[in-house]
């Protein structure tokens, strides 16, 4: 290694280091009165060292007097206590090191977290990092905590559950386990239906009916006037196969196969089948009908806040290339609150979601969020292998759900607080 400090360093009194091995002008080349950095040198100064011309190789020998032997000792001894400070350093710093590469294994069951905060900035940087860095744990061969139990999940269970996937790559298998109610049996006078049939999962069913009356305390302006943000109209929830069959060929008849299956999602693949999703308009009292598009502040306001209620945008524009779906700003999907918030906090897409989750398995690094309302959760996933049964662990002294994500597992939603 070149080492310029023991290049232009001058030796010593007495040392015998082998001076300037690069032949490079000490002090850059200036004579030995010249000043350094700036500093004229002191004449005679107690441990300058004034090279003999024309004979580098033997500085002359000083004669110390008794208090100078005693102040050489001293620094004698004092480096030799700094020389044993740094090897001590060194050898604790080593042992630390050690000890967290096996601490890792160790803590099997211990839910290390990534925190995460809703402040839009700070989670867009935690998502970017979460991205490009995800964290992959190899499972160690452990016992199973007594904290938690385990839950025996069939085959079946991984296309059942509030996180399925369900896009162009993994259809629906019609057997997600959902119940429905109508939407216009839950109406609140807060949102308008096209229909007396349309349904949703229950669950979704009341998050949404909540959604609608935290919106309809706002106004927005519509033509001339301002009014009540009440005027949202349900214009589609569950679909059959059969009636998103006929939706996709009347679309393919009319533009084609490659932009109808931008909009409508080829038979069997349609988040519509679920009764977890719907697509919203607008309706007013008057009989005018507008899009999301027509009327900024409904889109701005559930972009904002569908999370809260568990909902998420599903097609946005930056995820195209993902979704294989056009942007859809009308079209909200239930997934349920802590995915939501996080997907929405980091601007993920389901898809990117998903496989993030699959990072974060049981025995290693959970996913730790506490959500806007400061109630904390805590995710992992589980693969599913090629077993007809999956044993999935669950915490004893937490409430927890678990869904399957539709494709290779299952995920653990525990809530802490
Ligand atoms: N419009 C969405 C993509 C669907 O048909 O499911
Ligand atoms: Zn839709």
């Amino acid at each position: 290694m070149n080492n310029n400090y023991n290049n232009n360093r001058p030796p010593r009194n007495g040392g015998s280091r082998q001076q300037n091995p690069g032949n490079r002008p000490q002090n850059g080349g200036r004579g030995q009165n010249m000043p350094v950095n700036g500093v004229p040198r002191q004449q005679g100064a107690q441990y300058q060292y004034n090279r003999p011309v024309g004979n580098p190789q033997y500085p002359p020998v000083r004669h110390r007097s008794r208090k100078q032997a005693q102040r050489a000792a001293g620094m004698v001894v004092l480096l030799a206590v700094i020389l044993v400070m740094l090897l001590v350093s060194v050898i604790i710093f080593a042992a630390r090191c050690a000890t967290g590469f096996g601490g890792a294994v160790d803590t099997d069951s211990e839910t290390t977290s990534d925190v995460m905060g809703f402040s839009s900035d700070t989670a867009t940087d935690t998502a970017a990092a979460v991205i490009t860095d995800p964290v992959v744990t190899e499972p160690p061969e452990t016992e199973l905590d007594a904290a938690y139990e385990y839950v025996t999940k069939s085959a079946e269970d991984v296309h059942r559950g509030y996180q399925i996937l369900v896009n162009y790559q993994n259809p629906y298998n019609f057997d997600g386990g959902f119940k429905l109610g109508t939407l216009y049996g839950a109406k609140n006078g807060c949102y308008k239906v096209s229909n007396t049939t349309d349904s949703l999962d229950t669950a979704a069913l009341r998050s949404f009916a909540d959604m609608m009356s935290a919106i309809s305390q706002n106004t927005a302006v519509i033509g001339e006037e301002t009014v009540k943000m009440d005027d949202i109209i349900i214009t589609s929830s569950d679909r059959t196969y059969e009636f998103q069959e006929q939706l996709y060929g009347a679309r393919v008849d009319q533009y084609g196969e490659e932009y109808a299956s931008l909009y409508v999602a080829m038979p069997g693949h349609s988040e519509h089948h679920t009764g977890l999703a719907l697509d919203l308009a607008i309706y007013t009292d008057g009989g005018h009908s507008y899009t999301f598009d027509d009327i900024d502040e409904y889109p701005t306001w559930l972009k904002a806040n569908a999370h809260k209620f568990g909902f998420v945008e599903r097609y946005q524009a930056d995820k195209t290339a993902i979704t294989k779906i056009a942007y859809e700003n009308w079209h909200y999907r239930y997934i349920g609150k802590p995915h939501a918030f996080y997907i929405t906090a980091n601007g993920l897409c389901l898809e990117e979601y998903i496989d993030l989750l699959r990072g974060f398995t049981f025995n290693g690094k959970h996913l730790a969020i506490t959500d806007d309302e400061g109630c904390s959760w805590e995710m992992y996933f589980v693969p599913a292998g090629d077993a007809q049964s999956t044993d999935v662990p669950v915490p004893k002294h937490f409430s927890w759900e678990i869904s399957g994500n539709n494709v290779d597992g299952f995920i653990v939603t525990v809530k802490k607080s």
